[in-house]
């Protein structure tokens, strides 16, 4: 796929999965503006890209529309966005007991970010035929993340906008993906790694590489693809929670009960070391 000379802007840039689709849309000849809010890992990776970076917290809208004004202004109309800024935010306890603060910040990560740049960038690509919009969401948007009820429901959300878009404005030649990967090997997931190549080869089954997640959307860009799936074991369980939900909640309920005895043998383990 030859992306040569196209302005593309990644948020959440400076690791993981964000980092690595900007290593491969630049390696596509893609311009690329990284773009963070944290400074010093964002610096080291445009450096080490010889890229342009942009620090900025996607929470606020003030900074997100100064972040994509000035770069078009300064560098050209953009032509691939991606959101792909995330954060995860654990429920304390029980279900509802992440607090009001943490469901707020999810929904303006995981959703408003992705209205907002949306918001900024649809008039001109419109205007011009053309443009791409590639939002991260996430597996736990289409199946659940158990112990992160803020997080999945805003994946959902983000699920959700993203289809609105496709939906919306396929006729004027706006592509949109939707990447819904489960579990990557990225400083979220604790892989204290900056760059996704170093990886250990030995990765326990089912976590895959941010690598893999670039791979997969760079395919789905050249596809036409909408909905990205890097795990191929995602598509068959949301085809069961579709036709038979009643089955799906069911199963989900038994990973639950097994994800509590793991945590409490794992607890009880600890207070034999101490
Ligand atoms: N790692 C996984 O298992 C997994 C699975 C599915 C989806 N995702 C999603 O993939 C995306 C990338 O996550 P990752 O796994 O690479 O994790 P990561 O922690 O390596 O990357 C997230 C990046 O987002 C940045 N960020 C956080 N809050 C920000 C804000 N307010 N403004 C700007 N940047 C901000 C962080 O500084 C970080 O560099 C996220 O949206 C995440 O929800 C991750």
């Amino acid at each position: 796929m030859q992306l040569d000379g196209q302005i593309a802007v990644v948020t959440g840039a400076a690791s993981g999965i964000g980092l690595a689709i900007a290593q491969s849309l630049a390696e596509q000849g893609a311009r690329v503006i990284l773009s963070d809010i944290n400074p010093e890992p964002l610096q080291q990776a445009a450096r080490a890209m010889g890229a342009d970076f942009e620090i900025c917290d996607v929470q606020s809208d003030a900074q997100l529309t100064q972040m994509i004004t000035g770069v078009t202004q300064r560098i050209g109309p953009i032509d691939i966005y991606v959101s792909n800024a995330g954060v995860l935010s654990m429920d304390p306890t029980h279900a509802a007991s992440t607090p009001d603060d943490l469901w707020q910040r999810a929904w303006d990560i995981h959703v408003m970010s992705h209205v907002r740049a949306a918001r900024i960038l649809l008039p001109d690509m419109i205007a011009r035929g053309g443009g791409c919009l590639i939002n991260i969401a996430s597996a736990a948007g289409m199946l659940t993340q158990i112990g992160d009820a803020a997080y999945s429901a805003s994946k959902a959300a983000a699920v959700s906008f993203a289809e609105n878009l496709a939906i919306r404005h396929g006729d004027d030649g706006i592509a949109v993906h939707v990447v819904c990967p489960q579990y990557v090997a990225s400083p979220m997931l604790g892989y204290d790694n900056a760059a996704p190549d170093d990886l250990p080869n030995d990765l326990p089954d089912g976590l895959i590489t941010p690598r893999d997640v670039a791979d997969a959307v760079l395919q789905a860009m050249a596809d036409g693809r909408v909905l990205v799936l890097p795990h191929a074991v995602v598509g068959p369980y949301f085809q069961t929670r579709a036709t038979d939900h009643a089955k799906w909640i069911k199963g989900m309920q038994g990973l639950n009960r097994r994800a509590k005895t793991a945590q409490a043998r794992s607890a009880s383990d600890f207070s034999k070391l101490v």
